[in-house]
């Protein structure tokens, strides 16, 4: 079978199973089965494929029906300027959470060295990203998941700051270490209800520890608040993304722990997803 042959065989199979996107994801199936760029896929498509990349094919494709995300097939997602290895363990790493990266880039002048925290680090987007724009920062990265942080880890190794964030394996209620000049966070915010309703792709394949924030989807945020005002310096900064209807309760909550609210700003979409606050006392 030649490359054009395959890649029509298995548009046509994804869009039979309603996967968005058929054409797009067979070619970067195609080109992660034969390690070769789209481009070159597309500059010979008479070119034909062995037999076993026929059948890893048709793996990865059976994988895709299934609605397993993208960023797990291919096992990584190109985030803010870099590109992060994925798995099953980790949250995909969002275009939304690169609106925290813009609004936390703006608390960290970049002549300074500044001591950070991320806390549920998961693929290690958030403080891989930050310290590749801020080299004289210091940074510690925590997680619930050990699996996470294994992730998390390699992709820092990946990025050559191995030696320059220190990764732990910990929840967050057992975390003690403090002095921080900014802690950021994108904590799992989603309710019960909300959980339920997500698409397939999410729900049945990215972690669920890395989504649900119980019954009302602030539990964890509330931890972060709560912990965060032993953890940071007075006048320190903390740097959450929220979900789109939390802004109202997430803010009450930030008041009444005495933080005092600098920004709140809005996502590609226009919904306001990052707050920025600063611990007063
Ligand atoms: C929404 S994901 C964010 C992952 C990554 N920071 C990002 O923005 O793509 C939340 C992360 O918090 C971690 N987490 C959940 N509960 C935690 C806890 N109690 N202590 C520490 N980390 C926790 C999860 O394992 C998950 O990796």
């Amino acid at each position: 079978m030649i490359y054009s042959e395959i890649l029509t065989k298995g548009s046509k199979f994804l869009k039979k199973k309603k996967i968005q996107n058929p054409y797009l994801d067979s070619e970067l199936i195609l080109s992660k089965v034969i390690n070769k760029k789209r481009e070159e896929i597309l500059l010979n498509t008479n070119n034909k494929l062995k037999n076993k990349d026929i059948v890893k094919f048709k793996n990865y494709l059976c994988r895709r029906c299934e609605k397993e995300p993208m960023a797990y097939i291919l096992g990584y997602k190109y985030f803010w300027k870099h590109k992060f290895l994925t798995n099953k363990s980790v949250l995909i790493p969002r275009p939304d959470t690169e609106q925290v990266i813009a609004e936390t880039l703006k608390y960290l002048p970049i002549e300074k060295t500044k001591k950070i925290l991320d806390i549920g680090t998961g693929s290690g987007c958030i403080i891989i990203s930050l310290l590749k724009e801020r080299p004289k920062c210091i940074a510690t990265a925590i997680d619930i998941s050990k699996n996470a942080i294994k992730v998390a880890k390699t992709n820092a190794k990946l990025h050559q700051l191995e030696n320059k964030i220190n990764f732990i394996n910990i929840d967050i209620d057992k975390y003690k270490s403090y002095n921080y000049d900014l802690i950021v966070s994108n904590p799992p915010y989603i309710n019960s209800v909300e959980l339920n309703r997500l698409d397939d792709d999410i729900k049945f394949h990215e972690p669920t520890l890395a989504l649900s924030g119980g019954s009302d989807g602030l539990r964890d945020l509330k931890k972060v608040i709560i912990k965060s005002k032993n953890l940071l310096k007075i006048n320190g900064k903390l740097i959450l993304e929220i979900g789109h209807r939390q802004k109202n309760k997430c803010s009450k909550i930030l008041n009444e722990n005495g933080y005092y609210i600098n920004q709140i700003s809005k996502d590609l979409s226009g919904k306001e997803r990052c707050i920025v606050s600063t611990k007063l006392k």
